[in-house]
C-alpha cells in the first residue's frame, strides 16, 4: 500500500461537496422536484459586451500561448481604475496589485505566504468554509472569532497575539454589510496582535439598502496591515471564469505573485481580456444584478414572517429555524435545501441560509415551501 500523505488528512471535509451530495441523494428520492436554494451559484452570467471580448481575444492566434505569469499589466490598471472610481482607493497596479485564477485561490495563498506552521489563523463564527481549508493547507491552526448581532467580530474574545485574521463583508453566511468602524477596529487589533488581515470582499458591490460599497483599503493603515481579495464572479457573473485579485500589501503581493510562479502558468488571456473589458465597460450591470438580488432580498425575508433573518448584502439570506424545525426536515419532508447554518461554524447551530442565486420561478416555488413549513410549526 503506498501511504495517502498525512496533510491531506488535516483537510476538512468539503462543506459545499457534501451538501451538493446529500442534496443529489434527496433529489433522487421520489417526490416533488426538489428546490435548490442551498448552492451560491450565481445564475446570471456576465454582460453581452465581456463574453464578446473572451470570444474575439479567443479567434486570435496570439492569445492561446502562455500568459506573462504574473497578468497582464492592462488588467492590473483596470481593476486600479475601478478602485479608484467605486471604493475611492488607490492602489498601484505595479506593485500592489496580484491577478488571481479566482479569488478562492487569494484565500488559499494569504495562509501561505503568511502563517508558519502552527500558527494561529482566526476566522469570524460563522464563516465561509473554506477559510478553514486555507488553514489545514497552511498547517496552521484555527481560532473561531464568533459575530456579534450586527455582524463585528466580538473583539473582548480575540487572542491577544495571532498570526492572521480572515474578514469577510458583506459577510456569506451571515450577509451583514461591513458595520461602522469594524475596519478600523480590525486594523487596530491586528497591530497589537502582530497578525496579517485578509479582507474577502467577494461581494463588495452587492450591498442594499442605499448601502455603499466598503472597501478594507479604503481605512488608514489597512495597507500595512494586508490584503483585500476582489473576485469578478460576483459582481461580474463570471464565477466559472475564475478571475480575481488580492490587493493592498505590496511585499505580501510579492509573496503571492512567487508563489503562482510555482504553482500556476498565468489566466488564460482571453479570460484576462474580457476582464479588461469587464472592469472599463459599461457598468450598468453591475447595478442591475445588485437590484435583481436586492428584489430577491424582498422577496425572501416576506416569506419568512416572524423569523430572525438578515439580508443586507450578499446574495444570501440567513435565517433561524424556528425551534423543532431542521435543514434536514425541509429538505426531506418539503422539498427544499437550504445550507445548514452548523457548516459555517459553532454560532452557526439553529440557523440557515438559503441562496438567492436562484432563477426567479424556482426561488418563489422554494420560498413558498419554506413559508408552508414555517407555518406548519
Ligand atoms: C465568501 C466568499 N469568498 C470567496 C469566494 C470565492 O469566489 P471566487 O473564487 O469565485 O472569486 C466565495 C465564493 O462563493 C465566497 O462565497
Amino acid at each position: 500500500m503506498r501511504p495517502r500523505p498525512s496533510r491531506l488528512d488535516r483537510l476538512p471535509e468539503q462543506y459545499f461537496t457534501a451538501l451538493l451530495a446529500r442534496v443529489a441523494a434527496a433529489a433522487a428520492r421520489e417526490g416533488e422536484p426538489l428546490v435548490d436554494l442551498g448552492r451560491g451559484n450565481p445564475d446570471v452570467g456576465p454582460p453581452k459586451h465581456v463574453v464578446d471580448a473572451l470570444s474575439s481575444a479567443a479567434r486570435r492566434s496570439d492569445t492561446h500561448g502562455y500568459a506573462p505569469f504574473a497578468g497582464l499589466p492592462a488588467l492590473k490598471d483596470a481593476i486600479a481604475a475601478r478602485y479608484r472610481k467605486e471604493y475611492g482607493v488607490d492602489v498601484d497596479p505595479g506593485t500592489e496589485v496580484a491577478v488571481l485564477p479566482g479569488s478562492k485561490t487569494g484565500l488559499m495563498e494569504f495562509a501561505q505566504v503568511c502563517v508558519e506552521r502552527g500558527g494561529a489563523i482566526v476566522l469570524p463564527d460563522p464563516g465561509y468554509p473554506d477559510y478553514l481549508s486555507a488553514v489545514a493547507l497552511a498547517g496552521a491552526r484555527h481560532i473561531p472569532l464568533p459575530l456579534v448581532a450586527d455582524g463585528r467580530p466580538d473583539w473582548d474574545a480575540a487572542p491577544a497575539k495571532a498570526a492572521a485574521l480572515y474578514l469577510n463583508y458583506p459577510s456569506n453566511p451571515v450577509a451583514a454589510s461591513a458595520p461602522n468602524g469594524v475596519y478600523a477596529e480590525a486594523v487596530e487589533w491586528a497591530r497589537q496582535a502582530g497578525a496579517w488581515i485578509l479582507h474577502d470582499f467577494a461581494y463588495g458591490d452587492l450591498v442594499f439598502d442605499g448601502r455603499r460599497p466598503a472597501s478594507f483599503l479604503a481605512v488608514e493603515g489597512a495597507r500595512e496591515a494586508g490584503l483585500e481579495l476582489f473576485s469578478m464572479s460576483k459582481s461580474y457573473g463570471m464565477a466559472g471564469w475564475r478571475l480575481g485579485f488580492a490587493l493592498g500589501n505590496a511585499e505580501l503581493v510579492a509573496r503571492i505573485e512567487d508563489l503562482q510562479n510555482h504553482q500556476f502558468a498565468g489566466v488564460f488571456m482571453p479570460v484576462q481580456e474580457a476582464g479588461i473589458a469587464a472592469l472599463n465597460g459599461p457598468q450598468d450591470t453591475v447595478e442591475e444584478r445588485r437590484a435583481l438580488y436586492e428584489s430577491r432580498r424582498d422577496r425572501a425575508v416576506a416569506a419568512l414572517p416572524g423569523c430572525e433573518a438578515r439580508g443586507e448584502g450578499t446574495f444570501f439570506v440567513w435565517f433561524r429555524l424556528p425551534e423543532g424545525l431542521t435543514c434536514e426536515q425541509l429538505l426531506e419532508e418539503h422539498r427544499v435545501a437550504v445550507a445548514p447554518g452548523e457548516g459555517f461554524g459553532a454560532s452557526g447551530r439553529g440557523w440557515a441560509r438559503l441562496s438567492l442565486a436562484t432563477p426567479d420561478d424556482r426561488l418563489d416555488l422554494g420560498l413558498e415551501r419554506l413559508a408552508r413549513a414555517l407555518q406548519s410549526r
